[in-house]
């Protein structure tokens, strides 16, 4: 099905994930269309694959960015602040900085990217620059690309309305739970490419699987395994 989603253009190819019903909401149609991903993807742009970046990582596939916005729009509301963890190209950052701060920029709120290689994270600086308005909202500090192991969070900004993980952990790890405002929802893949994860030997299901974390209004938690995936692993950084 993927596939028939890729585009000539990055408007044809958020127009082919909408008519396929990869996206549905018209906020989150508008903002990947506002996002040139030739900024990000070195190559092959508009196809709905995987892309290499460089450094072994990939900037993941238009339809699975298309899902994460989707899972977490609602809470991507002006003057909202947003955790992207494994950054990577920068792209969706910036597609979440569109839903919170307005295809001007000029809205309030904050995005934070983290990456663990610091030249992902100079290269997610230098991409989101090619734009005027990705230079205004990292000009501005409302959007900050930073150097950290993603499996701790980032408690300099927290609480969170939205914390995206790009890559998979080995379980739900609290902190990023503690890391969520009330309300706050979390989207992240759990579980190893090869079926296992610290939650098949709690009973809760092998395989990769994104779960939503919703941290509600009164403090409690609600977690929900919503579809299999196949994610990297969220790793300890490359040794140089
Ligand atoms: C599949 S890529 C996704 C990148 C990004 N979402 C995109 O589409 O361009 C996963 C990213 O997670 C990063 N990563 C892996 N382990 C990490 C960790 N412990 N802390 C922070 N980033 C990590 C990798 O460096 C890589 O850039």
């Amino acid at each position: 099905m993927a596939w028939y989603c890729s585009g000539s253009t990055n408007t044809e190819l958020v127009e082919n994930l909408f008519k396929g019903g990869l996206i549905k909401n018209e906020r989150v149609k508008e903002a990947m269309i506002g996002v040139d991903r030739a900024h990000y993807a070195p190559s092959h742009p508009y196809s709905d694959s995987p892309q290499p970046i460089g450094h072994g990582a990939t900037i993941s596939a238009p339809h699975m960015h298309g899902h994460a916005c989707e899972y977490l729009v609602d809470y991507l509301k002006p003057g909202a602040r947003v955790l992207d963890i494994g950054s990577g190209s920068g792209y969706l950052t910036h597609v979440f900085a569109n839903l919170v701060m307005g295809a001007s920029g000029r809205g309030e709120g904050l995005v934070v990217g983290i990456d663990h290689i610091p030249e992902l994270v100079d290269i997610a600086r230098k991409n989101m620059n090619k734009s005027d308005q990705g230079r205004h909202l990292q000009d501005s500090g409302k959007v900050q690309f930073i150097t950290a192991d993603g499996r701790l969070g980032w408690k300099a900004e927290a609480p969170y309305d939205a914390i995206h993980v790009g890559a998979a952990a080995e379980k739900l790890h609290p902190v990023l739970i503690e890391q969520l405002r009330a309300p706050g929802r979390l989207f992240i893949p759990v579980g190893s490419e090869n079926g296992g994860s610290t939650l098949s030997t709690l009973g809760l299901g092998a395989g990769q699987y994104i779960w939503v974390v919703d941290k509600k209004e009164d403090g409690t938690v609600h977690k929900e395994k919503v579809f299999q995936v196949r994610y990297v692993p969220l790793t300890d950084p490359p040794r140089k």
